[in-house]
């Protein structure tokens, strides 16, 4: 199968993509992470060709930027008129050759919106291509609904499944095919490798006299094929992976695909997936043996997981990486490091900058932004850490908020190792908090306190004797009071 290095790729991706109906344009949607167009320079790129042009046309300022970002090697063609995929190409090599160089070698032609095509197959392509002695392959694939593409011609009799026997003599569109060529299933999936040389001659000689009144591409396999050139298919082991996006329910069918091989990928290199229907990868997570992903939880960005450890259900991990051994659950976490054997969850948000160390618990409705927590350390509940560095082995009770924000500038809270912070704390930063330092519940910590301190930032509570009893006279209340003083015999009056 080893090809040589193509001397380039074509990437047509100047079509409107006016069934997406979308500001974006089409080929920068996403499916797992990755644009459509970076799926399809990722798979041209496993073939390490020397140069790779992308023909843009619609909205071609956007597409140029998001191709500067993905692939900074990548070259642009503007095709300002959309006469067709033969003239897409004609602008692809004439890109190529603006230097004045000719081209020689093997060129694949692709386009933006196959995402599932894998390097692969285009390798397979490209080998068949050159074993073969071929001036053009097209890559084919047996489908069940042909309706729509370009149907695959060979010189003998119809064949099995669909398909014909014999070379390949043309293909014909759709709309031009007659009711005979219609039956035939197979077709040209819009992939190509070529001669360069040949091609650019062919692509010169391609006529527009066809329903379409456009430059078709693959006009160049009959015209090469009459100069006495050879002529090949290469067939798609799957289908699938040829399929075009043209819409978003194509877009969903695309991203179930692709996800499905993720969780395969994933599945065959250790990692339990509870219910792979409702899972779902992006290309660039990465995770080690044994990690286990409950129902209902979104991997992406460059997540990755620890061994052993347990993510979900329900849980959002972007950027996010589990240390092993950890639990995640119900969680939303957004550049987030999560130390080996923490748990963190149920209904917990971590957003970015939040470093747990080993051990830590982030427990329910605890949010934790910017912020470094120490090996061992529990914030169990209902609580907001930000903008903060806490020790180790440190417990901060119920309900505390570090209060980071004074309206104009964020501030930084220190807690030491081994702290015992009470319930219901607002830590006023900046503020430091000693090692092994404890705080009152219900403080309102303003000032540092010293290693070894107790703090004690409240009001003192007063007891106010029979005021019920003056204030709401009859009210049940009152009534409550009255009965359990009498129960305790205590007198009227009262105490405090
Ligand atoms: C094309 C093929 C058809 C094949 C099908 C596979 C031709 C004439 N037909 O048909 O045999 O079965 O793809 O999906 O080639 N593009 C440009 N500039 C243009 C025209 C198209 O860049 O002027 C790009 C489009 O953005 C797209 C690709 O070329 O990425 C294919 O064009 P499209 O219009 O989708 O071709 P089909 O009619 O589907
Ligand atoms: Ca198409």
């Amino acid at each position: 199968m080893s090809a040589n290095r193509p001397a380039a790729v074509v990437i047509l991706a100047a079509g409107e993509g006016t069934r997406m109906k979308s500001a974006t344009p089409k080929v920068l949607h996403e499916i797992c992470g990755r644009s459509l167009l970076g799926h399809v320079t990722t798979a041209s790129r496993a073939l390490a060709p020397e140069r790779l042009v992308v023909v843009v046309g619609h909205q071609r300022e956007q597409v140029a930027a998001h191709l500067a970002e993905i692939d900074a090697a990548a070259l642009t063609a503007v095709q300002h008129e959309r006469n067709g995929t033969g003239h897409a190409v004609r602008m692809g090599l004439e890109r190529l050759t603006e230097d004045g160089g000719a081209l020689s070698g093997t060129i694949l032609v692709t386009c933006g919106d196959t995402p599932l095509l894998t390097g692969d197959t285009l390798r397979g392509l490209a080998g068949a291509h050159e074993r073969e002695g071929n001036a053009v392959t097209v890559l084919s694939a047996e489908v069940p609904d042909a309706t729509g593409y370009g149907r695959i011609v060979r010189d003998g009799s119809p064949g099995a499944r669909g398909g014909m026997q014999g070379a390949v003599t043309a293909i014909v569109e759709h709309k031009d095919a007659s009711e005979a060529q219609r039956a035939i299933r197979e077709i040209n999936s819009g992939v190509f490798a070529f001669d360069a040389a040949l091609l650019a001659d062919a692509l010169g000689k391609v006529r527009t006299d066809n329903s379409q009144g456009e430059e078709y591409l693959t006009d160049v396999l009959g015209i090469l094929r009459a100069a006495g050139h050879r002529v090949g298919a290469y067939t798609a082991a799957d289908h699938r992976e040829i399929a075009g996006i043209n819409n978003r329910v194509q877009l969903a069918g695309a991203r179930r695909v692709l996800n499905e091989r993720l969780l395969e990928e994933a599945m065959l290199a250790g990692v339990t997936v509870v219910d792979p229907a409702s899972t779902w990868l992006d290309v660039t997570v990465s995770y080690e043996p044994d990690a286990l992903v409950h129902p209902g939880t979104q991997l992406l960005g460059r997540t990755h997981l620890g061994a052993e450890c347990e993510v979900g259900p329900g849980s959002r991990l972007t950027d996010t990486t589990v240390g092993a051994g950890a639990t995640v659950s119900h969680t939303v976490a957004e550049g987030a490091g999560i130390g080996a054997g923490a748990s963190v969850g149920p209904y917990t948000y971590l957003r970015p900058g939040t470093e747990l160390g080993p051990r830590v618990k982030a427990g329910s409705y605890v949010e934790v932004k910017n912020a470094e927590i120490g090996e061992g350390t529990k914030v169990p509940h209902l609580s907001y850490v930000g903008d903060a560095t806490i020790g180790d082995h440190s417990n901060i009770g119920a309900a505390s908020v570090f209060v980071n924000y004074d309206g104009v500038a964020k501030h930084r809270t220190v807690v030491g190792s081994h702290c015992r912070t009470g319930a219901d704390n607002m830590f006023v930063a900046p503020v430091t908090i000693g090692d092994g330092a404890y705080t009152a519940a219900g403080s309102v910590i303003t000032k540092d306190v010293p290693a070894g301190s107790l703090a004690v930032a409240r009001g003192q509570q007063r007891n106010i004797a029979g005021w019920v009893a003056r204030k709401r006279p009859g009210s049940a209340a009152a009534q409550a009071a009255e009965g359990s003083r009498e129960n305790a015999g205590e007198s009227p009056a009262g105490t405090d």
